[in-house]
């Protein structure tokens, strides 16, 4: 059994697919600050599979125990945690507390139930500004610029401290470039709340009439168009690397291996805003109004995946392309708007 903390938000509910899909039994954690309930019907609609949800905190050591006592608990994945960079900034304590301290009683949790075995949501993030492009793993780590990418380099760090102090823990840290897109039916996604911080949610609101126009954050960047370049991932390809990560750790705990990983998960190419607006307008045949406006605070010209660690070694090969990413996108979002 699986236990996916944040398991019903936007990579949770894709990734909780994926598992099911693959024999794998899971149990849920999330609190809902950032998704509802009915996500768990839409999973069991798109696998015919029930699982069971808590709802609580990952700060609440006392319904882990909980958990763990109820259930046969084998691995945890952890994507539960606050998300927002620009928000991360204005309330730096909210994030150091649910995504330091909320990791921190998940493992005292885990370490007291002897469960050691985790695959840990990291970013792309955590790189912070690199002059060599793609990035590789062992790149050495830039300042993130932001609480939000503290957080996760600071639980980056505790794990591989954890792991230094106990080398029968199996981590593996994933960093994930830029996902998007949907699950093909439609019926699960990212809805983020309020005005959309990231692009793709901001241009699928543009395209449906939500948003006026899409503000194109910079063109004078030195990339191809002058427009940031990002490795954007379909969320399903993201999801199966979560299962490719559990298979490597049932493998090396079935050799009586511990250890710690860390693979980037992207899929090797950079594409410019500019690409994903025209991308997007020509496999929807649908507008996409924008304007180019002054740079973003903190952001960078350019942010690609080298993949090949987690080809070689999970065998995480990326199966979508830019075009499905841009129609599953907006499948997800004229659902929203009819539902
Ligand atoms: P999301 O907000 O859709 O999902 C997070 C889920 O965790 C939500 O369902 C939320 O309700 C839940 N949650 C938040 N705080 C909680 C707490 N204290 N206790 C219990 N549940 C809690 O975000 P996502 O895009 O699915 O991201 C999942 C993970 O991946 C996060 O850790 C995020 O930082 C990381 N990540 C995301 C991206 C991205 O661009 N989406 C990129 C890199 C890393
Ligand atoms: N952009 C616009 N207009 C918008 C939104 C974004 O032009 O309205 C541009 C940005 O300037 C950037 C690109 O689109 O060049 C991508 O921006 P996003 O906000 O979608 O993504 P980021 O690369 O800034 O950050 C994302 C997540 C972080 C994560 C990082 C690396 O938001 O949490 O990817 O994984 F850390």
């Amino acid at each position: 059994m699986i236990l996916v903390t944040g398991g019903l938000g936007y990579i949770g509910s894709h990734t909780i697919v994926e598992l099911l899909n693959n024999g794998y039994d899971v149990v849920v954690l999330d609190n809902l600050s950032n998704t509802s309930i009915d996500v768990k019907d839409k999973i069991k609609k798109i696998t015919g599979k029930d699982f069971k949800v808590y709802i609580g905190d990952i700060l609440d050591k006392e319904l882990e125990n909980k958990i763990f006592k109820e259930n046969k608990i084998d691995a945890v994945i952890h994507f539960a945690g606050l998300k927002a960079v620009g928000e991360s900034s204005v309330i730096p304590l909210e994030y150091y507390k649910n995504n330091v301290e909320g990791t921190l009683h998940l493992l005292e949790v885990m370490k007291a139930n002897n469960c050691k075995s985790l695959v840990f949501s990291s970013s792309a993030t955590v790189y912070g500004a690199q002059d060599i492009q793609p990035l590789k793993e062992s790149a050495p780590l830039q300042d993130p610029t932001n609480p939000y990418g503290r957080t996760k380099r600071m639980i980056e760090d505790i794990l591989k401290d954890l792991y230094k102090s106990d080398n029968s823990w199996n981590i593996i840290l994933l960093r994930y470039f830029n996902p998007i897109g949907a699950h093909q039916s439609g019926l699960i996604g990212e809805k983020p709340n309020g005005i959309p911080n990231n692009l793709m949610p901001y241009i699928t609101q543009t395209a449906i009439g939500v948003r006026d126009h899409l503000n194109v954050f910079g063109n004078d960047y030195k990339t191809h168009d002058g427009t940031g370049v990002r490795d954007y991932i379909h969320v399903v390809d993201l999801a199966r690397g979560h299962v490719l990560a559990l298979n490597k750790i049932n493998k090396d705990k079935k050799e009586s291996k511990g250890n710690l990983d860390i693979y980037n998960l992207g899929t090797g190419v950079g594409y410019s805003v500019l690409d994903i607006v025209n991308t997007f307008k020509k496999v929807n045949n649908i507008d996409v109004p924008y304007v180019i406006a002054p740079r973003r605070a903190g952001d960078i010209d350019c942010c690609y995946a080298d993949p090949t660690k987690a080809y070689k070694e999970l065998g995480f090969k990326c199966e979508k392309n830019l075009s499905d990413m841009c129609k599953d996108s907006w499948n997800f979002q004229k659902n929203l708007n009819e539902n």
